[in-house]
């Protein structure tokens, strides 16, 4: 399989280390062979060479130089939307930075590769929140795949667990903890650390989006909660539908207060059905000890499915960092690869 990578920056440098370091496991577990073939990465340059480019070597460049335009051989200088059109790859790995906004520039990277008829792996949760359904019908009549399971618990098989593990269920609604950053920051609130110092901490650990507002007003939960809705519910909702309140008018006497009442604070997101329409909400909340969510600490998440067949189905596992999205972006070049 050949990959061309758009995107080298957390995601997209732990992929590549992700599928080095596991080579060996892939081809005598799932005779899976792979090849990035194209890196493309609007700050550190873009290199390719059909042959596949030695990935030991980017990083190398990049923990050195932060760059890898001095890669020996292969072509230089290609940007992303020639090396989608261009580059001879099977899979486009789309990882470029996320906006919640408008989507791009991801959107048309996507856009892109899935007309050009190849298939499309994205952590990118901007373009998947804002045109989920018509990137999915541009997927269908290119016939190919659009797989997005990072944009969700980043590489926890959440989306997975939903369009397959779950076929022929009716997902009623769910309920969740869907932010790893936030969750960190109200844990170690509750430890008494300062809302700022863990803050920037999280954003050191590579938790936190680029522009850390973000999480913290709830912003990137309402993508996700969108994409679980549009995706596993078959809805159409946008990221202006959901409620929205996030944790930065939490203060550590609330923390406090809800401690001597035998509670936690935790950002909840949540959808349900009300009569043909899917309605969905993103806010702090006070749970009970006894709520499984409460023992949800760091930046784990969990999120509980809402099912006709089984009821309450349960997936609790990390929702943030490098190494397991990285994990994540190889569980779908796994599953494309089984199908081919
Ligand atoms: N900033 C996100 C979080 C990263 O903290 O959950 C994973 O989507």
């Amino acid at each position: 399989m050949k990959v061309a990578l758009i995107g080298f920056g957390t995601v997209g440098t732990n992929f590549a280390r992700v599928l080095h370091e596991k080579r060996r496991l892939l081809k005598d577990r799932y005779g899976f062979e792979c090849e990035i073939v194209a890196v493309s990465d609007l700050l550190r340059g873009s290199v390719h060479d059909p042959k596949g480019l030695d990935i030991p070597e980017l990083l190398g460049l990049v923990k050195e130089t932060n760059k890898i335009e001095g890669y020996k051989g292969g072509t230089k200088g290609l940007d992303s939307i020639r090396t989608i059109r261009e580059v001879d790859a099977d899979v486009v790995v789309e990882v470029a930075w996320t906006n919640l906004e408008t989507g791009e520039p991801g959107l048309t990277h996507i856009k892109e590769a899935l007309r050009a008829g190849r298939h499309v792996i994205t952590s990118n949760k901007g373009p998947i929140a804002l045109a989920y359904p018509e990137l999915k019908r541009l997927a269908d009549e290119n016939g190919v795949q659009l797989r997005f399971e990072c944009t969700v618990m980043s590489g926890t098989p959440t989306i997975m667990l939903g369009i397959d593990g779950l076929a022929g269920h009716v997902v009623n609604g769910f309920r969740g903890i869907l932010n790893g950053t936030t969750n960190y920051i109200l844990t170690n609130m509750e430890k008494g650390g300062a809302y700022a110092d863990i803050l920037k901490e999280a954003q050191r650990l590579g938790y936190a989006e680029v522009e850390p507002s973000a999480d913290v007003e709830g912003w990137d939960a309402v993508g996700k909660t969108v994409i679980l809705a549009n995706s596993i519910m078959g809805t159409e909702l946008r990221p202006g539908d959901v409620e929205r309140e996030g944790i930065t008018k939490i203060a550590p006497g609330d923390i406090e207060a809800a401690k001597r009442q035998g509670k936690r604070i935790k950002l909840i997101a949540q959808a349900w059905r009300d009569g043909s329409r899917v309605k969905a909400k993103v806010a702090p909340e006070l749970v009970e000890l006894s709520d499984p969510l409460a023992s949800v600490s760091g930046t784990t998440n969990a999120l509980t499915f809402e099912t006709d067949g089984l009821g309450a189905v349960t997936i609790i596992g990390k929702g943030a960092g490098g190494v397991e999205t990285g994990h994540g972006i190889l569980t779908d070049l796994l599953a494309i690869h089984r199908s081919m």
